[in-house]
């Protein structure tokens, strides 16, 4: 396993829809195999494969508090959603130290592929329901603070760069 460099928002890569995964090889177990690596070292509870720089539709979580609940989702779609809506602050490890509010829904039923080529339903509630719907947004080349008013952006990506500047300072 190895861990792979994290690509940074703004990039090409973070804004454009990923392909299927058109057939589980072994490029592609070795490819889970590292997301998760990257995700438990960085730490986070969700990555998805343009954050690692593939262009693919998949991505691996765990919102478990002891991190052993590893879940691999391949061409993963939503299904369901439910009416309800939450607003919950949310980061992302693309956009270090960046952390905004953002509505979604309370609870999201999920359908993808598993390593094993299974397809699999699944309802999602709570931060595993938004986390699914954080992930899925990355495979369609949406971030999370595109879901922000246009000043909350803009403040957001200032305050990036800012840290960026003093990150490189301080190297
Ligand atoms: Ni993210």
């Amino acid at each position: 396993m190895a861990i792979l460099p994290i690509v940074q928002f703004p990039n090409p890569i973070l804004e454009k829809p990923c392909a299927d995964v058109t057939e589980i090889t072994t490029d592609i177990r070795q490819l889970a195999a590292d997301m998760a690596e990257t995700m438990y070292k960085a730490p986070g509870v969700g990555l998805a494969a343009p954050q690692v720089g593939r262009s693919l539709r998949m991505i691996v979580m765990d919102v478990s508090e002891d991190k052993n609940n590893l879940m691999t989702l391949i061409n993963p779609e939503i299904i369901e959603v439910s009416e309800e809506v939450c607003t919950g602050e949310e980061g992302c490890l693309s956009l270090p130290g960046i952390w905004e509010k953002v509505e979604r829904h309370t609870a999201v039923t999920v359908r993808f592929m598993n390593l094993e080529g299974e397809e699999i339903t699944m309802p999602a509630e709570g931060l595993l329901a938004i986390c699914i719907q954080h992930e899925l947004d990355h495979l369609k080349g949406t971030v999370f603070i595109d879901h922000l008013s246009r000043l909350k952006y803009d403040r957001a990506c200032a305050k990036l760069k800012k840290r960026r500047a003093q990150a490189a300072k301080s190297a």
